[in-house]
């Protein structure tokens, strides 16, 4: 990864009306690497990607792409961003390539350089089986695909994806991070927003937590794991909602709350197992579960905000 700082974000704030979507946003994000904006919804993530792509104005702050300011070089800037929103913005009635050559036109690439990124868009991205067919026939996945190489047919140094893998099936998921990672390797800066926990941290060299329109964490994942102030947790969940009863005895460590299911962050949790087992057993508490596991990227954010990442 270089050192170079390819994205710098300084005080960002938008409002819409009465809501203020961004509330002093900074951070920067270096040539290559793979940044991840890890929040819920309402966060502030689609409203801050949109401002780097120059769709949306902002009310204070300043940011710069490779050096260029987002307001003053809007047009430069533009080229050097492949925006890959949430909803495909694909038509549907056109071929796959036909929407490639449209989204060419707008960049106004010639001939010899969109046959290199059709060729591309086919054999790195995936989307060579089905170039010719209609949109309105691709499976969500193919959409997805065709979709990104769209965005990215001007070949930007940057790629910034929205929520890329949302409402993906697992597998599917998967072959999405495998071609995250491909445009990593072939040089491309990505920019990702996500409420997967597991995404930011399988994904990201660094990942910046945003909550309410503020970044309240940013590392790499494996750092911003060790913050939560132990190696791993105890999860017990117990039966009905005597929760409150089961929390008494534990009053000494520390611990998050969701309905009847109790977090103790811990150090040596091999060693405090038995002792909250027994503590439980002695209150006549029935558990269902009680089992150690690692800490993940939404501990942490429970463990800055008190809230869930994603509402069950
Ligand atoms: N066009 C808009 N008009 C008014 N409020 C908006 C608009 N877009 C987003 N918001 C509000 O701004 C906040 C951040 O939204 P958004 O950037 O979409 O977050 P995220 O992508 O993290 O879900 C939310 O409170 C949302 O309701
Ligand atoms: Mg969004």
């Amino acid at each position: 990864m270089g050192e170079k700082r390819i994205i710098e974000v300084e005080g960002l704030v938008k409002h819409y009306g009465e809501v203020t979507a961004l509330d002093g946003v900074s951070f920067s994000v270096e040539e290559g690497e793979i940044f991840g904006l890890l929040g819920p919804n309402g966060a502030g993530k689609t409203t801050l990607m949109e401002i780097l792509c120059g769709l949306r104005r902002f009310n204070e702050g300043k940011a710069t792409i490779l050096g260029f300011d987002l307001v003053k070089d809007s047009r430069k800037v533009r080229g050097m961003i492949g925006f890959c929103p949430q909803e495909t913005l694909l038509y549907d009635l056109l071929s796959v390539l036909e929407n490639l050559a449209f989204s060419a036109s707008l960049y106004s690439l010639n001939r010899k350089k969109f046959k290199e990124r059709v060729d591309f868009s086919s054999k790195v991205l995936g989307v060579g089986e089905f170039l010719n067919r209609k949109v309105q026939q691709l499976s969500g996945g193919m959409k997805r695909r065709a979709n990104l190489a769209a965005s990215i047919i001007h070949d930007p140094p940057i790629v910034i994806l929205d929520e890329p893998t949302v409402g993906f099936d697992p597998n599917i998921k998967r072959e999405f991070w495998e071609l995250i990672k491909t445009l990593k390797n072939h040089g491309k800066t990505v920019l990702l927003s996500t409420h997967d926990m597991y995404e930011a941290d399988e994904l990201c060299n660094r990942v910046a937590i945003m909550d309410k329109g503020k970044i309240v964490a940013l590392d790499k994942p494996h750092v911003l794991k060790k913050t939560i102030g132990g190696e791993a947790s105890i999860h017990i969940k117990v039966k009905d909602t005597q929760t409150k009863k089961a929390l008494k005895p534990l009053d000494k460590y520390s611990h998050i709350l969701r309905d009847n299911e109790i977090q103790i962050f811990v150090t040596n949790p091999w060693e405090i197992m038995p002792e909250v087992s027994n503590k439980l057993i002695s209150q006549g508490i029935l558990t269902e579960k009680i089992e150690i596991v690692e800490p993940t990227l939404e501990d942490v954010f429970i463990k800055l905000t008190g809230r869930k990442l994603t509402e069950e």
